[in-house]
C-alpha cells in the first residue's frame, strides 16, 4: 500500500524525533535557560518507534531521518538505529547531527548502510560558532567533519541564515563546496525557537541568499533537483560540492511533500507548520492494534493540509507557532 493525502501526494519520508534533548542551546532553536526537557517516559521508547517504523514502512514509507534534539544525546542510540535498519522496507535511513558526539560512531554508522550525515554547522568561526550555539565545541564539530570526509559519508551541511548573525558567512560556507565534496544548504530562519515571540519576516530569504551568492559566484547555476526535495541545488565553477537552498520560512516546496514527522512527544505531524494529529504514545499504551493505528495514520493523512500557510491557520490560537525545533524534530 502507498500512503497518499488528498492531493496524490505519496508519503514516503518520515522525520522522527529521538530526543528533545541537545547538549546546544541554537538560539533560532531554544531559549537558553527555562527549557523544561521531557521526562523519558513522556518520549517514545525504542520498541515504540520500531512498531511505528514498522507500521509506517508497510504503508509505503521508504526513507526515515533520525533528528532530535540532538539524536547521539539519548542513550543506545546505535542499538536502536541498528535494528531499525533491519527493517527491509527502508530504502534510506539518514541522521541529522550537530556532531558533537558524533565521532565516535561514525563506524557504527557506516557499518549501518547509514551513507549520508546532515551536519548542522551555521558558522565557520570559532567566535560565532559559540555565540550562536551558546557552547564552546566548534572544535569537536570540526573534527566530526573531517572524519565524515575521510570515512566516505555524503555530508550535508545545514546552515541557518539569520540577520545580523552570520549573514557575512554566507560566501565562507559556500566556500566549503569549493574545498570539500559536501552539499552547503543554507536554510531559511523559521519561527521554532521555543518562544511565542516570533519573526513574521525574514530578511535572507532564499531569493537575497540566491543574490548574495551570485556575487561571489557569477555563474551559480540551478543543477536538477529530486521532485520531492526541499532544496533548490546550484553549482558554480570550481565546486567539487554543491549547494541548496531550503525555502523553509516561505514554503515553496509544499506541492510535492512527502514527509511526516513523529516529534519527540510522540505525535504525528503532517506539516511541520501545523498542529499535532495523531498522539501514537497514547495510542500504543493504550494498546491499540496494528490495523486501529493504520486506520487513524490513513484518516489523519487524508486531513493534511494543501501547505505550510494553510497548517498554520489551522492551528489552534491558544497554541500559537513557536515551539522549540527540537521536540519537533529538526
Ligand atoms: N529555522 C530553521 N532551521 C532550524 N533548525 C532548527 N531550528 C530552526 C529554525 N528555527 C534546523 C537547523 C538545524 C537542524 C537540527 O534543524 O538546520 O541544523
Ligand atoms: Fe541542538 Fe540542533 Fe537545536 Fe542547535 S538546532 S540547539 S544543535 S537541536
Amino acid at each position: 500500500m502507498q500512503l497518499q493525502d488528498k492531493f496524490q501526494r505519496s508519503i514516503k519520508y518520515l522525520r522522527l524525533s529521538v530526543t528533545d534533548r541537545c547538549n546546544l542551546r541554537c538560539f533560532y532553536c531554544m531559549p537558553d535557560k527555562g527549557i523544561r526537557f521531557l521526562p523519558k517516559e513522556q518520549l517514545l521508547s525504542y520498541e515504540e518507534m520500531l512498531r511505528l517504523s514498522d507500521l509506517l514502512t508497510s504503508m509505503g514509507v521508504d526513507k526515515i531521518r533520525i533528528t532530535g534534539g540532538e539524536p547521539f544525546v539519548r542513550k543506545d542510540l546505535i542499538d536502536f538505529l541498528e535494528k531499525l535498519s533491519l527493517n527491509s522496507q527502508l530504502n534510506k535511513l539518514s541522521i541529522t547531527t550537530n556532531g558533537i558526539l558524533t565521532k565516535p560512531f561514525l563506524p557504527h554508522l557506516k557499518a549501518l548502510g547509514i551513507n549520508q550525515i546532515n551536519l548542522s554547522l551555521d558558522s565557520l568561526n570559532e567566535a560565532n560558532f559559540n555565540k550562536i550555539s551558546r557552547r564552546e565545541e566548534f572544535s569537536n564539530v570540526m573534527n566530526t567533519f573531517h572524519q565524515m570526509l575521510a570515512d566516505g559519508f555524503r555530508v550535508k551541511i545545514n546552515a541557518v541564515i539569520m540577520e545580523g548573525i552570520n549573514d557575512h558567512e554566507i560566501g565562507d560556507l559556500a566556500e566549503l563546496a569549493v574545498k570539500y565534496p559536501v552539499s552547503v544548504r543554507f536554510i531559511e530562519e523559521m519561527p521554532f525557537n521555543g518562544s511565542t515571540n516570533n519573526h513574521t519576516t525574514i530578511k535572507w530569504d532564499h531569493l537575497k541568499i540566491l543574490k548574495e551568492l551570485k556575487i561571489k559566484y557569477p555563474d551559480i547555476h540551478k543543477t536538477p533537483t529530486p521532485g520531492n526535495s526541499t532544496s533548490e541545488n546550484f553549482t558554480f565553477q570550481g565546486a567539487i560540492g554543491d549547494i541548496g537552498i531550503i525555502a523553509a520560512f516561505s514554503r515553496t516546496f509544499c506541492g510535492s511533500c512527502d514527509r511526516i514527522r513523529i516529534t519527540s512527544t510522540g505525535e504525528m505531524r503532517t506539516c511541520l507548520y501545523g498542529h499535532n494529529v495523531l498522539n501514537f504514545k497514547q495510542l500504543l499504551r493504550e494498546g491499540h492494534s496494528d490495523a486501529s493505528i493504520i486506520s487513524k495514520i490513513i484518516d489523519a493523512v487524508q486531513k493534511r493540509s494543501k501547505d505550510g500557510f494553510e497548517a498554520e491557520k489551522l492551528r489552534d490560537k491558544t497554541n500559537p507557532i513557536g515551539e522549540s525545533m527540537s521536540l519537533i524534530g529538526g
